[in-house]
């Protein structure tokens, strides 16, 4: 196995792969962190019929067109794959079957060029995104995490370092989203539709109850909100031709959001943070952004969001991440050992699956 030493590591060329669900992502990234190339395949048109992701199609995608993904990254970064010096890919947690593509194609490409490979968590990957733009942020942090898979609280004692002190018990806010918009029938994915579809609506107008841990703890619950908001499509006939529609997708909205930040509310009063972040592919979400802006303004906290493009899955962050991950000395995995892992589980910050 071959590394450069580490005062060569900013002349390096780093290759990231992410499939951990939807999308076959590949991206180059040089040592310094310039972002050479970011190429990210969707497979919505896909799994719209369905109104959701369906396993087996996303790992056939995945397995299809992985190697041309990859071809286009190193394309628009005018490098060759034996020009590459470490690989970096997504090991979980996501779907099995298109974490194990990834996988598997990177352990062959760090076999066959005997170069190191960096396996890298979806999440951390997620949040390292936020660091992309604002390099400088003060720690400790918290960061929210908010995707159509996840939604997960973390408290960051420095950077690199991850503890998770809240996460969903049953739906992520995404996967809420996704599931009333189809319900509708309004497409997928659900949460760009319903971002610009309650931009024309009245948010007070139907009022949802906040979801409420009796435990006190900083878990999140959103399959209530969901029943809930199925409750009214039913009581009120909602639908596309409803002259309540677009209020009752504000409304709706906002009852998601105001879930997301009352817990942030409840960390920082324990956590006592210098800063907040906000990743995943819900913060791409108009009036998220807005709002957390504004939450993080009024607490007097420092915060950043990822640019859109870095919110929705991407292999710039996993490369990235990989990089951070080298330059603070941690040593590459042994890349045939490695193992994709559906889920994460943590103690003290420890991942143990
Ligand atoms: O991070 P991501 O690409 O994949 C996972 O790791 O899950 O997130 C996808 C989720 C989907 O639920 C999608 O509906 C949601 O992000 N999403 C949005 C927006 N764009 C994507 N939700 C609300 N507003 C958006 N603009
Ligand atoms: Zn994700």
């Amino acid at each position: 196995m071959k590394i450069k030493k580490t005062d060569a590591l900013s002349s390096m060329s780093i290759l990231g792969i992410e499939t951990s669900c939807d999308e076959t992502a590949a991206s180059v990234v040089k040592g310094d962190f310039e972002i050479l190339s970011n190429v990210v395949l969707s497979q919505d048109e896909i799994h719209a019929p369905f109104g959701g992701v369906v396993p087996e199609l996303a790992s056939r995608q995945h397995l299809t067109f992985i190697g041309y993904v990859i071809q286009e990254s190193l394309n628009r970064a005018k490098l060759k794959l034996d020009e590459i010096d470490v690989y970096a890919v997504t090991q979980g947690p996501g779907l099995i079957g298109s974490l194990l593509v990834g996988l598997s194609f990177a352990k062959g490409l760090t076999y066959y060029f005997e170069k190191p490979l960096i396996a890298i968590d979806h999440l951390e990957a997620h949040i390292h995104s936020a660091l992309l733009d604002t390099r400088n942020i003060p720690f400790p942090a918290l960061a929210l995490v908010v995707s159509g898979g996840h939604t997960s609280l973390f408290f960051m004692k420095k950077k690199l370092n991850l503890e998770l002190i809240g996460k969903t018990r049953d739906d992520a806010a995404g996967e809420a989203l996704d599931k009333i918009a189809k319900f509708l029938d309004l497409g997928y994915p659900g949460g760009p539709i319903i971002d610009k579809l309650a931009e024309k609506g009245n948010p007070q107008k139907f009022a949802f109850g906040l979801p409420h841990m009796t435990d006190g703890s900083l878990d999140f619950s959103f399959s209530g909100l969901k029943t809930a908001a199925l409750k009214k499509i039913k009581e009120y006939e909602i639908s596309k031709s409803h002259s309540d529609f677009f209020d009752f997708l504000a409304s709706f909205e906002k009852a998601v959001i105001r879930a997301l930040l009352a817990n942030m509310a409840k960390a920082i009063n324990i956590y006592k943070p210098k800063s907040l972040i906000l990743c995943g592919g819900v913060a791409r979400n108009k009036k998220l952004r807005q709002q957390f802006t504004e939450f993080a303004q009024e607490s007097r906290l420092s915060f950043s969001i990822p640019s859109p493009e870095f919110c929705t899955d991407n292999a710039a962050m996993v490369a990235t991440l990989a990089l951070e991950k080298l330059k603070s000395g941690e040593k590459p995995s042994f890349a045939q050992d490695l193992n994709a892992y559906p889920r994460r589980a943590h103690i003290n910050g420890v991942r143990l699956s």
